[in-house]
Parts: C-alpha cells; sequence; structure tokens
C-alpha cells in the first residue's frame, strides 16, 4: 500500500457518500482522509482484524472475500469506484467478518473511525447522507434475501445442477450467499432426465450434458429460462435452439489459468521423471532405478501452441525451470515474449526444435487435429507431447503411431477426443470397449487422467462465485450481449 496526500473536493464530491454536501464540509473531511492506493491482490482490510476506519473505493475494483471451507476465499460481493467499505466500523469497533482485496490497481480514501463521529458532530448534514447512503445499502441487501409469500411457499430463484458431484455441490452450497434454492443431481441432462428440472428457472449443466434443441424446449416447457453452463466449453448446447427458443445461455470463460497450467507442468514432470512408475515400484518393494533415467529440463526448448490465460501461466513455469521457450500463435503478444524472453515462431519450426510441446490452443475448426500424422513427422524424436486443451486437437490414432516409432517419447493427456463416454465416471468394473484409449493407456511412457487440469478449490470457487454473478446478471434483467458471459452462436 502507498499513501497520497489529500484528495481535492472536487474528487470527494464524485463519491456517492459525500455528494451533496457544501465545501465547507468537504473541506472539513478533505482534511481528515487519506488516500491510499493499492496493488492487485493487497489486502485494504482483514477479516479478524478489529475495523478502525472506513474506505470509500476513488478508483478501481474491490471484492469483499471471506474464507469459505478449504480456506479457499470466497467472493461475498465487489464493489467499485464511490462505493463504501467497513462503515460498521465507524460506530462499533468490531472484529471485521470480512476482508477487502483490490482486483487490479485500486485507490481509496481511508478516514480513521474517531476523526469520522467528531465530523459527524461539527457537520451534522454528513449524519443525512449518511443514513441515506446506508438505507440505499440496506434497500440492496433486501433485494438479496430470499422473500416468502404470504402461504410460506418458497419463492427463491431455483437452480438445478445436472451432472453433480460431491465437491461440486460443496463448493456451490459455500458460495451461495445470494440464498438461491439449489438441488443437485448426480444424472447427466438429456432427453430422458430433463424431467428432473420441472419448477427450477435456471438449469446449470456441465461439460457432458447433452443440451439438443429437443432438450432444450422441454426446459422452456418446464418454465427454465436460462442455462448457466458451469464450464468454458459448451460444444454441447443448441446455441441456435436455445436463440429460436428465447432461453439464454452463459458460461464461465476462465476460472483458474494456474490450475491448468500447473497440471500440464505436472504431467510433463512425472513423464519426464516416470515417478509414475517409480511410484507403483517403491510399492512393491522394488527399488531398482533401471529404466527411470530422465533428462534435465534446463536448457532444452519447450513449444507453447497457444499463448492466452492457460499458455501464459505455462510459459512463466518452464522459464522458471530454464527452459527456452518457443511459442505459437495467431495472435502474438510482443511485450509478453520481451518480459519472458520468448520468441514466436512459425508452427512447423517450433514442432521441429522443441522437446517439449504443451497445447494450449482452443478447439476450432482450424485446430482439429493439429497433431497429426503429419505434425507428428516433423517433431523432433522422443518430443514430449502434453494436452490439456481439448481432445480433438490430437488425431489420437497417429498420437499411437508416433508412439510406437519413438517419435514421440512419451505423452500427457489430461484430455481425450472421445473422453465424454468414460471421463468423470467410474468404469473399473466394465470392460472397456475403446479400443483407442485402451490402447493409450496400455503405454508405460503415456500418462492420462480424466480432465482434472482444473480441479482445485481455488478454480471451483472461481467457477461458483462465475456462476452465481451470471445468474444474478440474468435476474437483473440483463439479456443477450447484456450479459457479461453470455455465449453467442458460434460460427464453427
Ligand atoms: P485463451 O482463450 O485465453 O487462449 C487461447 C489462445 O490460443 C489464444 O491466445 C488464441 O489466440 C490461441 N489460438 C487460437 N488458435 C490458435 C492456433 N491455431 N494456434 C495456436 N494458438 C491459437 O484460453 P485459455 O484460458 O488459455 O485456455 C486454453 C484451453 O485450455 C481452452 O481452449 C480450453 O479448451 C482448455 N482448458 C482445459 C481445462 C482442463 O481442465 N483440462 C480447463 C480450462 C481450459
Amino acid at each position: 500500500m502507498t499513501a497520497a496526500v489529500g484528495p481535492g473536493l472536487a474528487s470527494l464530491k464524485r463519491s456517492r457518500l459525500f455528494a451533496g454536501l457544501d465545501d465547507d464540509a468537504l473541506a472539513a473531511i478533505a482534511a481528515k482522509v487519506s488516500l491510499a492506493r493499492f496493488a492487485d491482490g493487497e489486502f485494504l482490510c482483514r477479516e479478524g482484524d478489529v475495523g478502525d476506519r472506513m474506505f470509500i473505493v476513488s478508483a478501481g475494483t474491490v471484492a469483499v472475500v471471506t474464507t469459505g471451507d478449504h480456506g479457499v476465499p470466497v467472493t461475498l460481493n465487489t464493489c467499485g469506484p464511490g462505493d463504501v467499505m467497513d462503515m460498521t466500523s465507524i460506530f462499533e469497533e468490531k472484529v471485521r467478518s470480512a476482508s477487502v482485496m483490490a482486483r487490479g490497481a485500486v485507490e481509496a480514501w481511508t478516514l480513521d473511525a474517531g476523526d469520522f463521529r467528531s465530523l459527524l458532530v461539527s457537520h451534522p448534514q454528513l449524519a443525512t447522507v449518511l443514513f441515506a447512503v446506508m438505507s440505499r445499502d440496506l434497500h440492496r441487501a433486501r433485494s438479496f434475501t430470499p422473500s416468502l409469500s404470504s402461504g410460506g411457499a418458497d419463492t427463491r430463484l431455483k437452480i438445478a445442477f445436472f451432472d453433480s458431484k460431491p465437491y461440486v455441490e460443496a463448493c456451490f452450497r459455500d458460495h451461495n450467499w445470494r440464498n438461491y434454492a439449489l438441488q443437485f443431481f448426480e444424472t447427466r441432462l438429456s432427453s430422458d432426465t430433463v424431467g428432473l428440472s420441472a419448477g427450477s428457472d435456471v438449469v446449470c449443466p456441465f461439460v457432458n450434458d447433452r443440451l439438443d434443441a429437443a432438450v432444450i424446449e422441454a426446459l422452456r416447457d418446464s418454465g427454465v429460462r436460462l442455462i448457466a453452463m458451469r464450464c468454458a466449453g459448451y460444444n454441447n448446447v443448441d446455441l441456435k435452439a436455445a436463440g429460436r427458443l428465447g432461453v439464454g445461455v452463459v458460461h464461465v470463460p476462465a476460472y483458474s489459468p494456474h490450475a491448468v497450467a500447473e497440471h500440464a507442468a505436472a504431467l510433463l514432470l512425472t513423464l519426464n521423471r516416470k515417478t509414475h512408475r517409480a511410484y507403483i515400484r517403491v510399492r512393491e518393494g522394488n527399488f531398482s532405478l533401471d529404466g527411470l533415467v530422465g533428462t534435465d529440463l534446463h536448457g532444452k526448448c519447450a513449444g507453447v501452441v497457444g499463448t492466452g490465460r492457460v499458455g501464459k501461466c505455462l510459459i512463466r513455469i518452464l522459464r522458471g525451470f530454464g527452459m527456452r521457450v518457443l511459442a505459437h500463435d495467431p495472435a502474438v503478444d510482443a511485450q509478453f515474449a520481451d518480459e519472458n524472453r520468448i520468441e514466436y515462431v512459425p508452427l512447423p519450426y517450433l514442432l521441429s526444435q522443441a522437446d517439449v510441446i504443451s497445447l494450449h490452443a482452443p478447439l476450432t475448426c482450424d485446430t482439429h487435429h493439429l497433431i497429426n500424422a503429419d505434425t507428428i513427422a516433423r517433431m523432433k524424436r522422443g518430443v514430449i507431447l502434453i494436452n490439456t486443451s481439448r481432445g480433438a486437437l490430437v488425431d489420437s490414432v497417429a498420437l499411437i503411431e508416433g508412439l510406437k516409432s519413438g517419435i514421440v517419447g512419451a505423452a500427457g493427456l489430461d484430455v481425450y477426443e472421445e473422453e465424454e463416454a468414460y471421463f468423470f465416471e467410474d468404469f473399473s468394473a466394465e470392460i472397456m470397449t475403446d479400443d483407442v484409449l485402451a490402447r493409450l493407456i496400455s503405454f508405460g511412457n503415456v500418462l492420462i487422467t480424466g480432465h482434472q487440469a482444473f480441479l482445485t478449490w481455488e478454480a471451483l470457487g472461481n467457477i461458483a462465485d462465475i456462476t452465481f454473478n451470471n445468474i444474478a446478471e440474468f435476474v437483473a434483467g440483463r439479456r443477450g450481449a447484456e450479459l457479461s458471459n453470455a455465449i453467442l452462436v458460434s460460427s464453427c
């Protein structure tokens, strides 16, 4: 936090707390407040501390966060310029029930509680504006509170979750500070199960729920007005049908690039140092090191395909290992390249130079089977291929040939093009009928995880917060492009 001196009267007047005060009162306040600057992630005040001052956001956005289960922060609210934080500390010095954290660069005026109390005595008009702000805040809080009809029926907004898992339910319940009525179904959403959504206002599906035209029509008929995907992908939603039937569709475009990048790094380290094999050996009492020789990543060349949110996180990790990084992306970020001392190159050059290739491009018409027999033939012998993006970026049959020929030295796959049939469920007691997946699993130098790269408490918390915010925007009357995370009809 860096402090700066006294705000001008004009800038104080822009605050909703001080607007309407005369210049005399403003000058008295200006003499008491100080402007503080906070960097991204810095706390203005912390949960558990005794409140002794109030904050008025001058510029930027702050998040009001509290600690949920597993120690993961839960965002209760976000506030912007003019919003007043920690007003109760003016009247009673009690322990703060939440922290206030800067989201990006933030400027805030701070006003000591004692100073504010003496200002109330010397300038009584301040009390009038304070009551007006508090009454508006009370009204706003009430609009989030569940209302009960005279008959006692639960009139809260009802959300039906499909393809739910215990960790999904735990996280969404934890983040449900708006007190929506939540119903969790483990079954996937399909024409057979759509009846479960009867009485719901919103459905919250996941990547493998099937939202075809018939399902969306049945949803609409049962009163559902919004499909709130709790994931980034939406290839399983018939967007044209949703548009035609007037059902909104929103999603969560990004939730934790760190989670995905760190998982990609975990796959790479495991395959390179063969810790997946060492783990099994040691459990069986076999301490032999034969066949476990790896290579130093330091000084080797990594090729990162797609330098968006996840790709950039991974590049920073790989640079930390001391790797040379070549990147390929149609959208070149020259500043990022300079700062991280990486080079953007054409894909064929990247393929020919990289000892490790990691895929972070989205699945589009252009990237479908980006890794195929031709591109594998251009790779360095023994290359380690990592895919945490989307399964269909890789032609799995060509990959099997690449592994058999030794061009691909190892493959770490968190995604698989036909994953829908198996991923997220337990088939351990059944015979696997997907021969390509079975063949991939049979290689000792292939490590497959079941689309778990996103699975951290932080990412789940972000997914819950963004999903509930998407729903709140819809409830507030926003439609179509007015919704921050509306899905537009794909051109692919
Ligand atoms: P992003 O949208 O921030 O970045 C994608 C980047 O790929 C962009 O810079 C874009 O210009 C680039 N790109 C587009 N076409 C390309 C091409 N033909 N060649 C090279 N680069 C190309 O996406 P973000 O958040 O970084 O996510 C990357 C991918 O990770 C997503 O597409 C998603 O499928 C996947 N993902 C996987 C998860 C998992 O649990 N395994 C979780 C979240 C995302």
